[in-house]
């Protein structure tokens, strides 16, 4: 799979709140069948600013069943392509689009009757409120809990949709602020979303319930401590999906493990539409798509802080270690597949596709 970024026209921008808008696409019909996704899903959009291409994933807040393509930008402090999304793009301007793509996926079935408990944290709704709106649009049987985490009232993106959800299905949605910057009254909804909160959360909403699929997007404080408190809780870990929320290129990194090691050279040959070529490494060097890039390579990328997975690859021969991956799941850790943007090569020889 190669990289492929489409000339997408911005059909309408929304503000949101006052430092987010929402940008829904006008897909071309011959690119319809490209477009299609999953609830859960991130598209990766791509322009020039001040003379330098600026690359970041967004998730899709709406669903396949509404037919449109929608995702929301927050504006944060020094962010490059929020500021501009927030600031400068209007409707009708073009932008370079990647189909949709991610693992954080809710796949509805009509059958289903499930309780599904949702968590985000401010921007963090976007893949969460696509997921809860396809469940209620699609699952008659199962309900949906969201716990939903903001500085306070006139943060909360999407409040007046999601209100109506809440209005529109009574018995089968329900919806619980969390301001962390705000007094509502009682203790329970103050503060962040963390570990203690998840607690005292499962003792008076959740009491007593069955839980048949837990998700969250945030800070990854917040979903490592609610994870934490659902493992401790007897909620089987395959149960919890999750996607960490990132507002930049800028992940902070652990230390590359191949440091501790040796530096060694390394060949590492890359396979992407059918082609090849070979990249001379230092095994404590660049990551293999840094230097990929540096050399004139055009790799699939986003994030560039393990939590897209745009930059997936399968390693056929040789290894790699990641610096970190919050993308890949162990199955496809297990099959081979890395980020490319974390990896470095631990043998002499590495042979990595794109295509697999
Ligand atoms: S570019 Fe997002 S995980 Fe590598």
């Amino acid at each position: 799979m190669g990289v492929q970024l489409y000339d997408i026209k911005i059909k309408e921008i929304t503000k949101e709140t006052e430092d987010c808008v929402s940008l829904t696409f006008d897909i071309p019909n011959d690119l319809k069948n490209e477009f299609n996704f999953f609830s859960g899903q991130y598209l990766t959009i791509e322009n020039k600013i001040n003379g330098e291409n600026v690359r970041r994933a967004y998730s899709l807040c709406s669903t396949p069943d509404e037919g449109i393509h929608k995702v929301a930008i927050k504006k944060i402090k020094d962010g490059v392509f929020s500021s501009y999304a927030n600031d400068i793009l209007k409707k009708g301007d073009l932008l370079r689009v990647m189909k949709p793509m991610g693992n954080f996926i809710l796949n509805t079935d009509i059958n289903n009757s499930n309780n599904y408990i949702f968590y985000a944290a401010g921007s963090g709704i976007t893949p969460i409120l696509s997921m809860i709106k396809s469940v209620l649009l699609n699952e008659p049987k199962s309900s949906a809990t969201l716990f939903y985490g903001n500085k306070g009232f006139s943060s909360i993106i999407f409040r007046e949709e999601l209100e109506s959800l809440k209005n529109k299905y009574l018995e089968q949605f329900r919806m619980v602020h969390v301001f962390s910057k705000e007094n509502i009254g009682n203790t329970i909804q103050q503060g962040r979303i963390n570990r203690e909160k998840n607690d005292a959360f499962l003792k008076t909403f959740l009491k007593n319930e069955d839980i048949d699929g837990v998700y969250l997007c945030g800070p990854e404080s917040m979903i490592k401590e609610v994870s934490e408190s659902f493992k401790n809780h007897g909620v089987n870990k395959e149960k919890i999906h999750f996607e960490l929320f990132t507002s930049s290129s800028s992940q902070k990194k652990s230390t590359n493990k191949s440091t501790k090691q040796k530096s060694f050279d390394s060949l590492v040959t890359i396979q992407i539409d059918g082609d090849s070529f070979d990249l001379e490494m230092k095994s404590d060097g660049d990551n293999i798509l840094d230097l990929a890039q540096k050399n004139g390579a055009d790799l699939p990328f986003a994030c560039k802080g393990g939590v897209c997975c745009t930059c997936k690859a399968k390693v056929l021969k040789g290894k790699v270690s990641m610096e970190v991956n919050y993308a890949l799941d162990a199955d496809e850790v297990e099959d081979g597949y890395v980020l490319t943007c974390q990896s470095h090569p631990q043998t002499k020889e590495v042979l990595i596709s794109f295509d697999d």
